[in-house]
């Protein structure tokens, strides 16, 4: 199976919950590294880069308002199959759809403050890490 690196951000709601580490104990549970890692308070440009796809959506500005509501742990995971893997800890995007025992299940409370964000496929990998680091920033393991 292919070693991947996925972009993660543990959200604003999550970081004033307190359960950074909790999270990350879900990482390394499931045999992904932390490879990158920094905290950050977004500016509205940095978050609306970031969110440019969903720029025609509706929630786009409840969602980059949210962003941008307090700092955010951003991490790039590595670890076999991790894009995938790091979806299936995360859960469905809606909360209460998420399965019993995923982070979104057990620390989000709405779609619209859902604790953590993964990448959703390779390609999309890619753009996220380098939006937030440096190829000398990711360290490899
Ligand atoms: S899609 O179509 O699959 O790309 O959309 P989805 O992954 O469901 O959502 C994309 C991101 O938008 C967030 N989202 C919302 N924010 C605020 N309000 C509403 N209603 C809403 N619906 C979706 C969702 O959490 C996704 O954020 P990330 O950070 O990518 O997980």
């Amino acid at each position: 199976m292919a070693i991947e690196r996925t972009l993660s951000i543990i959200k604003p709601d999550a970081v004033a919950k307190n359960v950074i580490g909790q999270i990350y104990s879900r990482f390394e549970g499931a045999g992904l590294k932390v490879v990158a890692a920094r905290m950050a308070h977004l500016s509205r440009a940095e978050a609306e880069g970031f969110y440019a796809v969903h720029k025609a959506r509706p929630f786009f500005k409840d969602l980059v308002d949210f962003m941008i509501s307090g700092p955010v742990m951003i991490q790039v995971l590595e670890g076999e199959n991790a894009i995938a893997k790091n979806r299936e800890l995360m859960g469905a995007t809606n909360p209460k759809e998420a399965a019993a025992g995923t982070i979104r299940a057990d620390f989000a409370e709405s779609i619209d403050a859902n604790a953590v964000h993964g990448s959703d496929g390779a390609d999309t990998a890619a753009v996220e890490i380098a939006y937030f680091f440096r190829s000398s920033q990711v360290f490899a393991r």
